[in-house]
């Protein structure tokens, strides 16, 4: 089974058709990025501007309705995710993306008109709902549209667009610093919801599902605008022929072939939180502020660390499909446990300031470099690619509910684990995390680069079909995946 693929020689239409898809569809993380980011900032205003009425006589001021407005969201996400992994697989990728694009609109719109705490606390669960179903759906669409050869750049515009949602939602927080208008703060996901919405009515729904609900002519027309045309036959045939042998039963998540990859996917998803990365995104300011920075010193070197967040995003799009996913998952790993080493012994030794805080805040900076050409980008792709058709949706779902458990996790435990072990030891542990993360990497996850969807999920279906019968596969590498032919 091989599918020819365009990207590599010349610059087609087909080509251009799907840069233009892929991005319209990364707006899906652009929402998440900054719906996700702008609350903190946002949250201070409101607490300090405006005497909120409450229905139930809730007081912004308390600890659990701060919760509740802050983490609301991520309790919303992994309800979202819940639910958008099977309706992704019932109602189509493309129709979930407009079901979301509505559902962040309303979310948007209700937390910048709230006229009492209840609504905000509604308008942001309603919003975090959306925010599920864009961070599952979105890398999934663009896997599913991608040709082979690009497909790890293009299903990583979904992250850039998340790194940079973050980065615009500090300048947003910086802007509306001093009229605390944090109506306008929340309302403005309004924008790329509409222009999500309005875009994606004109963009084709994903290829393989249309096949895999029997729509074959639709497919067809979707993938000669997609494809170089050459290449269109062969690829219809071996989708039609992996959706030939396989249901579309739940149970199939559970089946023995497709096992290894929901702990992939699930270990990659815990790794990709339990490793730190949104307390640094979130409390570096009150981090760096600790090594003897001035107030707007933080916050400057927190626009930094958001910007290498962008700039190593770029970095990884640009090398994914050449150098594959493993490399740089290790690589990434690698030097997420070799910072945080060092962060701990900085935050150990006494008297943090002058060079030991430009130790620190180039220890933090680089962190996030090594988090976002690896795990940042990878985890999101490797969920879209490594699961059977017929269930992609909730085997996607899976992965993404659990990815924000444990960002809710986190956010919860956070601050206890500190008072606990100290800063220091935070960071050993996160270091120590990121170290079994490298393990669990470098032997369970396989490599897809370059290789069909229905390529990878032949592979997967022989080698568990070769091992039960005690065959060896080719999986020399004991990567789980047969060696490359
Ligand atoms: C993660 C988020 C994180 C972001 C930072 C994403 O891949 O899922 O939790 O905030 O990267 O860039």
């Amino acid at each position: 089974m091989s599918t020819q693929t365009s990207g590599g020689s010349g610059f087609g239409d087909y080509d251009r058709f799907v840069y233009v898809t892929a991005a319209l569809a990364a707006l899906n993380g652009l929402l998440f990025g900054f719906d996700t980011g702008v609350i903190s900032g946002a949250f201070l205003y409101i607490e300090r501007s405006f005497q909120m009425t409450s229905l139930f006589g809730v007081e912004l001021g308390t600890a659990w309705v701060e919760g509740l407005v802050v983490s609301g969201a991520l309790v919303g996400a992994v309800v979202g995710a819940a639910v958008g992994g099977r309706l992704a697989d019932r109602i189509g990728r493309r129709r979930l993306i407009l079901v979301g694009a509505a559902v962040f609109f309303v979310g948007s719109l209700l937390m910048a008109v709230a006229p009492t705490v209840e609504v905000l606390v509604i308008g942001r669960i309603i919003d975090g709902l959306a925010i599920g179903f864009a961070s599952m759906v979105g890398p999934l669409y663009i896997s599913e549209i991608s040709p082979p050869k690009i497909r790890g750049s293009l299903v990583s515009l979904n992250q850039l667009a998340v790194t940079s949602g973050i980065l615009v939602s500090y300048f947003v927080n910086y802007a509306f610093a001093d009229s605390g208008a944090w109506r306008i703060m929340l309302g403005a996901g309004m924008i790329p919801a509409v222009v999500l919405g309005v875009g994606m009515l004109f963009m084709p729904e994903s290829p393989r599902w249309l096949i895999e609900q029997g729509r074959d002519d639709d497919a067809r027309e979707v993938l000669s605008k997609t494809r170089d045309r050459t290449t269109v036959d062969e690829e219809m045939s071996d989708i039609k022929e992996t959706v030939a042998v396989e249901s579309s039963d739940l149970r199939e998540l559970l089946e023995p072939w497709v096992r290894p990859m929901l702990i992939v996917g699930v270990g990659l998803a815990v790794f990709q939180q339990v490793t730190g990365i949104n307390t640094v995104i979130y409390y570096a300011p009150t981090i760096l502020s600790s090594t003897g920075f001035g107030d707007s010193a933080s916050i400057l070197a927190t626009v930094g660390i958001g910007v290498v967040n962008v700039v190593m995003t770029v970095v990884a799009i640009s090398v994914i499909d050449r150098v594959g996913r493993r490399p740089l998952l290790l690589v990434g790993l690698g030097g997420m446990t070799a910072t945080l080493v060092v962060l701990g012994a900085v935050f150990y030794l006494p008297g943090l300031s002058g060079v030991l805080g430009w130790v620190a805040t180039a220890s933090l900076m680089l962190y996030v470099a090594f988090f976002a050409i690896g795990l940042g980008p990878v985890f999101w792709l490797l969920i879209s690619e490594i699961y059977p058709l017929a269930v992609r949706g909730s085997a996607a779902g899976v992965a993404t509910v659990v990815n924000w458990a444990a960002n809710l996790a986190v956010a919860l435990t956070f601050l206890q684990i500190v008072e606990l072990m100290g800063q220091s030891g935070t960071f050993w542990l996160y270091a120590a995390l990121s170290l079994v993360g490298l393990a669990f990497c470098y032997f369970l996850v396989p490599e897809t680069k370059g290789r069909s969807l229905e390529e990878i999920e032949a592979d997967f279906r022989e080698s568990a079909v070769g091992s039960a019968a005690g065959d060896a596969t080719g999986d020399a590498t004991g990567d789980g995946t047969p060696d490359d032919d």
